[in-house]
């Protein structure tokens, strides 16, 4: 039986869990990685950050580019095509204190291939090298990249770019193995994991489909990788983590769901502010309170209401011991760490 609760190291860095929380666009905000890591995962990523934006110092790029002090170890994701561009956000992602910076080659969206960028380069492996080369030649921290098996279906291409990305100065690859086209049809095959595993002699990650310790413990035995990560288990359901991690399989009671879904309001209020908060956690309420977990009408109720301190409210009301719980919670975490960001004026120092 593999310990899920044992440290394991990419270059320097030390993961104390072999459990990752995967990097997801538009759900990989602080509030989730720091609550993933409060319930057992190892190693928390960004979404998917675009180098260009870095670049042109997109107001709402920058913001993604926020660590607290209790995220750590994270990886900060980076999506682009131009070598020299992703060095230099490689820099930002390490001044702003990230301890990975990760490079994605497994987003399969065509407004992001179609710019030679996430899936494109399992086809482009002069490319994907040289973007390696490239962000591995500008930090100290280790780079790390996430892949998908290929593009098309069936593709091995993972396989025979993995040790090519390992030598150009990966320090770790992470594996979904489902094709660009599969989007999220289908499963992982986790048998290419084991296959990549055999090739390269950095750490490998599990992604795809893991959503209970018993597929980790699986997943973990017969692909020989270093850790799983896990994306959708993790949506509004921390628990699944504990339960990967521990073993503790307890459902939640209804007053610990609705009170880690209000922390989640207010710190995700402070990150993205109120009005894209609104919009952003919509989609929240359904994976916290779906599952038979609350009334379905509930749900629908809080979907349309347009004040997230009446979201709070109806919570607290609907599950009256939630405000003990809550009020634990935000003593337990630490506060007053949101980060300044110490950004440059200019990424590339004037001229
Ligand atoms: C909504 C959503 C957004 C995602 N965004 C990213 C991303 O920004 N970067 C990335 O490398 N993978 C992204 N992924 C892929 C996940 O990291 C993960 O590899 C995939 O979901 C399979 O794992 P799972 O079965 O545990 O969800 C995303 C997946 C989902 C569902």
């Amino acid at each position: 039986m593999i310990e899920l609760r044992e440290s394991w190291r990419i270059g320097p860095v030390e993961v104390p869990t072999r459990l990752v929380l995967a990097p997801m666009a538009g759900v990989s905000v602080q509030a989730f990685r720091r609550q993933g890591r409060r319930y057992g995962a190892g190693l928390v990523c960004s979404e998917m950050v675009s180098c260009a934006g870095i670049e042109h110092g997109n107001e709402r790029t920058l913001g993604y580019l926020r660590v607290a002090a209790d995220e750590h170890p994270l990886a900060i994701q980076l999506f682009g095509s131009d070598p020299r561009a992703m060095g230099e956000a490689a820099r930002m992602v390490e001044a702003v204190g990230a301890d990975l910076v990760d490079l994605n080659f497994g987003c399969p969206v065509k407004k992001v291939t179609r710019t030679g960028a996430g899936a494109h380069l399992l086809e482009d492996h002069d490319l994907a090298c040289r973007l390696v080369e490239s962000v591995a030649g500008s930090v100290d921290i280790p780079a790390t990249v996430k892949l998908r098996r290929g593009v098309a279906n069936g593709s091995r291409a993972a396989l025979e770019l993995g040790p090519k990305l390992v030598e150009a100065g990966a320090a770790s690859l992470t594996l979904h193995p489902r094709s660009a086209r599969q989007m999220y049809t289908g499963t992982a095959d986790h048998s290419l994991t084991a296959e990549l595993v055999s090739l390269v002699d950095v750490p490998v990650v599990a992604s795809g489909d893991v959503t209970s310790r018993a597929r980790a413990q699986v997943v973990l035995a017969t692909t020989g990788a270093e850790a799983v990560m896990v994306g959708r288990g993790a949506q509004g359901n921390p628990w699944a983590l504990r339960e990967i991690v521990d073993g503790d399989g307890a459902p939640p009671a209804r007053e610990e769901v609705a009170a880690e879904l209000v922390l989640f309001v207010r710190e995700t209020r402070r990150e993205l502010g109120d009005r894209r908060a609104a919009g952003f956690l919509k989609k929240f309420y359904g994976w916290y309170l779906g599952g038979g977990r609350f009334p379905k009408p509930f749900k629908q109720e809080l979907v349309l209401l347009d004040s997230l301190d009446e979201v709070e409210r109806r919570l607290l009301a609907a599950a009256p011991g939630a405000r003990e719980i809550l009020e634990r919670l935000e003593a337990e975490i630490p506060s007053g760490d949101e980060v300044t960001l110490e950004l440059p004026i200019s990424v590339y120092g004037g001229g």
